[in-house]
């Protein structure tokens, strides 16, 4: 049975639209996490109104982290639900999996975050109901999400709607919520309020529904429940219209940053009856057309347009544009990404090196007041990443893993997963030994600065960072006497399938690289900055760090090519048993290999979980010459198995580059389809936020070409085949650029208030403001 179907409609919603087509109780993970909506405040999955077994009904607010019991690790706590309504009809529980379902559609709209469900069933006593579900969380109030039904019966019968805020949810299991008090107001204002146990946040959610047909309302409260019940004696034929006003606040909400622990449960309780009375007057619609004005306004700037026989690629652009917009709080620097964004359990809300490699280069060459945002947050992480290195027994800024809130520090788990061997939990080192985020981070705050020349970040945070985690590196580098080098032993690489690796090339370079960096930054600083040296230096001591880095980075072991000229992605990579890897290269699935080998087994063989040296040659672009990177390029890929949503981007960006493009485009295609192809369970935990990302980053650096050459901005395209046109805005140094590429030429259009000097493939171009320039490639 096909269900999802992409190109749907026609005119000016062509390729805005993704549609659930059938309804199958077995895949109720995918359409709820990628139609989930929010606005980087508030994420909801968008489970069905009515229940279903194995639904996964989510609601998050950025930054609500909550440590469910001692032994697990700091999560996003799942909110009480506003979204189920249970719908009685003579007598019957609105269920599709019973009775007879006549028509199915679910359809978001990416244009403006709508979703619209329109079914038409009959009740297993044969009663006919029809009806259209709709459901925003609004752009423009971040704390509102509304929804609306319309339904109809072919008979007279007692319709009977019960919805408002359902506590027993949990985080599958796990319960993060006590001291809960409930109220309704006049009948109609629902009040649901409840602190987290561990971190105590409050949480306020309020909530008023609106009939248009006479009912008998009456307040039911269950435990951990508070609902209003709605019985209406419906008449055939005659439309019925229901709208739910569902407001979220909580105190780690920025504005109560400030407010006594005393008056914080008044405040949200107020504000929150406030939101949701300015919601409930506007309505459904008022809350949408305010919502969609915002949209518009993402899409203006934002949009990326292809050309071509490319629907499903244009579909698939602004599937991640939409996402990417939504999964972060544009303005609030104590919160990252989580890497299933707000919409699913996955990770648990928890920041990882995605964020930095994948997602921040959109937000850098498009957006640079969210990527500032988001660097901001990785400077208040110092404090973890301090107290990481402190207990680990180094120095400087040792990033953690995984982060949550601002100062949780390492929060990622111990345990994940059975080991198919010994049938016990499988022990994630990852936490422990996976370095390599610090320098991950040092290298995106430069490309950061280098793209928007934002020094005033550099100045207060920027330069801190590279001096900090490079401090980190030079205390973490271990002497080899016998070698007369200095190493970095035991590390887990990007390619998170081989543990206790030694001089993880990718480590290695980058940990040399961030440390070049600063150097850099001790040479220059004196002279360009004596303010922000004389600040820094009495915080870090220039002369200790630079000792410490002097001392070791001539030293510092980084792996060359080897006399076939593949640089070894560790020291033990290229002597490890090889394995057919034909069945998991085809497998529909990701991650099948662990249904044949424990974590043990496989570090024993020869196969990549991710792009690892591949990234390197990426990010480092000039280290190796042509030759050498299209041959590794090769190499790795034959014994990657992609299996992290991390991959196909980086494989397809560089097949590109090589040349092979017909791999580029199918790597892409693969790419796309993480989250939206026909895969039904791999997007259950939540959406592949680094995914988005890499999508961007394949369509706009990969075939755009877009990329720094040191300072310079350089824009190289090369469109796949069925390409004709790709059009996609930038923001270089401040000035909006708009871009606009066929097969064989590329214009450029300044759209700023000052001159723009840039590389269109080779040639150096200098574009005015509000001029164009337009070469042959
Ligand atoms: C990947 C990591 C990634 C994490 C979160 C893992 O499967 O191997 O590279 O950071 O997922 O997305």
């Amino acid at each position: 049975m096909k269900i999802m179907k992409y190109d749907m409609g026609s005119g000016e919603l062509k390729n805005w639209l993704i549609q659930e087509s059938s309804f199958d109780e077995r895949y109720l993970g995918k359409c709820e996490a990628i139609f989930a909506q929010g606005n980087g405040y508030l994420g909801v999955r968008n489970a069905l109104e009515e229940a279903y077994t194995g639904e996964v009904r989510n609601t998050f607010l950025t930054g609500t982290f909550n440590k469910a019991s001692r032994g697990e690790v700091t999560e996003l706590p799942n909110l009480p639900d506003m979204t189920g309504v249970t719908i009685t009809i003579d007598g019957h529980q609105l269920n599709l999996s019973r009775g007879q379902l006549q028509e199915y559609s679910r359809t978001l709209n990416l244009k403006n975050g709508e979703v619209v469900r329109k079914i038409s069933w009959v009740s297993p006593t044969g009663v006919g109901f029809k009806a259209e579900f709709k459901r925003i969380v609004s752009l423009a109030e971040e704390h509102t999400m509304a929804c609306s039904i319309d339904f109809s019966v072919n008979q007279d019968v007692q319709v009977i709607l019960e919805t408002g805020v359902d506590g027993s949810v949990t985080n599958s299991g796990a319960q993060h919520f006590e001291e809960i008090s409930r109220r309704i107001y006049g009948g109609r204002d629902m009040e649901y309020l409840s602190q987290t146990t561990e971190s105590k946040v409050w949480i306020a959610q309020h909530g008023a529904c609106s009939l248009d047909a006479p009912a008998a309302v009456l307040p039911v409260m269950g435990r951990r429940t508070l609902t209003n019940r709605y019985t209406i004696q419906a008449e055939a034929g005659k439309n019925v219209h229901f709208e739910k006003i569902s407001v979220f606040h909580s105190s780690r909400d920025q504005k109560y940053a400030d407010v006594k622990p005393e008056e914080i449960k008044e405040i949200l309780k107020q504000d929150g009856m406030k939101v949701l009375r300015r919601g409930f007057i506007k309505g459904y619609e008022g809350l949408k057309q305010e919502s969609t004005e915002k949209w518009k306004k993402y899409w203006e700037e934002s949009d990326i347009q292809i050309q071509g026989d490319a629907d499903f690629d244009q579909l698939a652009i602004r599937f991640a544009l939409y996402h990417l917009n939504i999964m972060v709080k544009h303005d609030d620097n104590r919160v990252g990404i989580g890497a299933k964004a707000l919409t699913g359990e996955g990770y648990k809300g928890h920041s990882f090196w995605d964020t930095e490699m994948f997602i921040l280069p959109y937000f850098t060459f498009t957006r640079p007041e969210t990527a500032r945002t988001l660097l901001e947050y990785r400077y208040r992480n110092l404090y973890g990443a301090h107290l990481k290195a402190k207990e680990q027994g180094y120095e400087g800024a040792m990033y953690p893993w995984e982060c949550a809130w601002v100062d949780d520090g390492e929060v990622t788990p111990l345990y994940m997963g059975a080991d198919v061997v010994t049938g016990k939990i499988t022990k994630c080192w990852t936490g422990i030994i996976e370095h390599h985020i610090s320098a991950d981070i040092s290298y995106a705050v430069e490309q950061y600065y280098l793209v928007t020349g934002d020094q005033d970040y550099m100045n207060q945070y920027g330069y801190e960072i590279i001096l900090d985690t490079a401090l980190f590196w030079a205390s973490r580098v271990e002497y080899n006497q016998e070698k007369d080098r200095y190493e970095i032993l035991d590390v887990i690489g990007p390619d998170e399938y081989k543990e206790h690796v030694d001089n993880n090339a990718y480590t290695n370079y980058m940990a040399a690289y961030n440390m070049k960096q600063a150097l850099k930054i001790m040479e220059e600083l004196p002279k360009e900055n004596p303010e922000v040296y004389k600040r820094l230096d009495e915080k870090l001591s220039f002369s200790q760090i630079k000792e410490k880095i002097e001392n070791c980075i001539h030293k510092l072991y980084l792996p060359v090519p080897n006399e076939d000229g593949i640089i070894p992605q560790s020291d033990q990579f290229l002597s490890l048993k090889k394995l057919d890897l034909t069945k998991y290269k085809e497998s529909k699935e990701v991650l099948t290999i662990y249904k044949d080998f424990n974590t043990e087994q496989l570090n024993q063989y020869m196969v990549s979980k991710q792009a690892d040296t591949v990234m390197l040659l990426f990010l480092l672009d000039t280290l190796f010459d042509e030759e050498t990177k299209k041959k590794n390029f090769v190499f790795y890929e034959d014994k990657t198995l992609h299996d992290s949503s991390l991959s196909k981007s980086t494989h397809a960006i560089l097949a590109n580059d090589f040349g092979f493009q017909d791999m580029a485009y199918d790597l892409y295609e693969r790419a796309l389809k993480i989250d939206l192809g026909p895969q039904m369970k791999s997007s259950d935990e939540g959406i592949h936020s680094a995914s988005t990302g890499g999508i961007w980053e394949s369509t706009v650096m990969g075939f755009g070409g877009v990329r720094m050459e040191g300072e310079h901005l350089r824009i190289a395209p090369k469109l796949p085949q069925k390409w004709n046109k790709l059009v996609f805005p930038l923001r270089f140094k401040g000035e909006p650029l708009k871009v606009e590429v066929e097969k064989d030429v590329a214009l450029v259009e300044n759209r700023g208030k000052n001159q723009v000097s840039l590389l269109i493939g080779k040639e150096f171009v200098n574009i005015p403001a509000g001029h164009k320039v337009q070469r042959t490639l």
